[in-house]
């Protein structure tokens, strides 16, 4: 069968070609279709972006007027798919309701499902981003006892998710701009990432040929697990146990350097970056303005700006290139928002989706795609002979 290069983790090996998204790791630059990750999250809209990753250009003021109508024609669900989230049990992580309703969504829209026919593609990739929010919204609804509310199209794409997870039906819910738009700007700093855990399972699954729904699904899961954008929700839980704990940060940093077990300094680190992860910066720097707008003060930030300052002037996070990733302050953020800790991993998955799509769809009409499948390097025993039950 020739030879084969073992790379455990894909550590140096290129899966595909792309012209979505471009990462300097060394020099911390992030680029999507050419344009940097900073006058995205400044400018730009998360709509807008979604366009952008999906069809390769910023669109005109038509194309993005008709692309958020196109969104906005379906961000309802079908009224079946509502008893689907009663079936679950009220605590239920919402990662894993996520990936369950995107994988029924396969079930309800069979007219999108056809990855060669380019209009199904371009409907189920709409459904996707306009009803994902949707699920969001009702999968926390469902696990808090509150009713659902349906989206109200007038509103902005962010409004209209923030006031279908925080609004109730007999009042008036007041949406703080500010709060509006830095959602939105985290939304853009989550969008697309090249070729990560939940992307490239993304990818996998779609080079089988199976329906972008269910390729999608498969990544949320992917995303779900603590070392990718499980991250978020695992740093806010460190930093409750630190605060908990009597702030002892130095005795945490310990911890981790001793490789205790389990511990690790979560929201610290990534595969790419060995410099800062340009994300972080824009985060750390919005964290403070959040709380601001809020009139909220939260201790775990000054914890978490004591905790980076400690880890970049420690010789083992300084040896291994260890700097704050995109998780390490959103979960401050989130929480500050009002969203339950368990929530933030699917604010990231909304983030990512438009880089989901827009890495199946490059797959796809992709000529040189071949179905993924990795090798192995065989570790197991040689030919050897059955032997009896009786005689083992
Ligand atoms: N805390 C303590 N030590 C760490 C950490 C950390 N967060 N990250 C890496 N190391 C150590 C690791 O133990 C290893 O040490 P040694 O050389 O002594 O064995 C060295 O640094 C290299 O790490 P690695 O695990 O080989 O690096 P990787 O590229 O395989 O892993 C990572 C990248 C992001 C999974 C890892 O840094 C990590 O587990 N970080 C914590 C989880 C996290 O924050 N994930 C979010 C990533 S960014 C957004 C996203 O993708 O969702």
């Amino acid at each position: 069968t020739g030879h084969v290069t073992l790379d455990p983790g894909f550590t140096n090996t290129a899966s595909t070609t792309s012209a979505i998204t471009y990462i300097d790791g060394e020099a911390g630059i992030l680029r999507y279709r050419g344009y940097p990750i900073e006058e995205l999250a400044e400018k730009s809209s998360f709509l807008e972006v979604a366009y952008l990753l999906i069809y390769g250009e910023l669109p005109s003021s038509d194309e993005l007027w008709r692309f958020n109508d196109r969104v906005r024609h379906h961000t309802l669900l079908d009224e079946k798919f509502k008893a689907f989230f009663s079936a679950f049990p009220r605590r239920a992580h919402p990662m894993a309701v996520l990936s369950s309703a995107v994988s029924a969504l396969s079930t309800f829209y069979q007219d999108s499902l056809d990855p060669f026919d380019a209009e199904q593609v371009d409907r189920s990739s709409i459904r996707l981003i306009a009803k994902l929010p949707t699920i969001a919204a009702y999968a926390y609804k469902t696990s808090i006892g509150q009713p659902l509310l349906y989206p109200d199209n007038s509103l902005g794409y962010v409004e209209n998710f923030l006031r279908m997870t925080f609004g109730l039906p007999t009042q008036p819910y007041e949406i703080d701009p500010e709060i509006v738009r830095v959602l939105d700007m985290l939304f853009i700093l989550h969008a697309d990432h090249e070729q990560n855990c939940s992307t490239s399972t993304v990818r996998l699954v779609g080079s089988s040929q199976a329906n972008l729904f269910s390729s999608v699904s498969a990544g949320v899961d992917a995303l779900f697990g603590p070392l990718h954008g499980g991250a978020n929700q695992a740093v806010l839980e460190m930093l409750e146990g630190i605060h908990a704990n009597g702030d002892d940060v130095d005795s945490f940093v310990n911890r981790v350097k001793n490789k205790e077990p389990g511990v690790k300094l979560m929201g610290f680190g990534h595969r790419v970056y060995r410099n800062y992860d340009p994300r972080a910066a824009v985060v750390k720097k919005a964290t403070g303005k959040v709380l601001e707008a809020l009139g909220k003060s939260d201790p775990l930030l000054d914890l978490a700006m004591r905790l980076e300052e400690v880890a970049l002037s420690d010789d083992y996070f300084v040896e291994r290139k260890l700097y704050p990733n995109v998780d390490f302050y959103t979960g401050v953020i989130y929480k500050a928002m009002g969203f339950p800790t368990n929530a933030f991993t699917v604010l990231f998955a909304l983030g990512r989706l438009p880089g989901w799509i827009a890495q199946w769809r490059e797959m796809m009409n992709d000529p040189a795609t071949k179905i993924g499948r990795p090798r192995q390097v065989y570790t197991g025993p040689t030919e050897r002979h059955y032997t009896d039950l009786s005689s083992r």
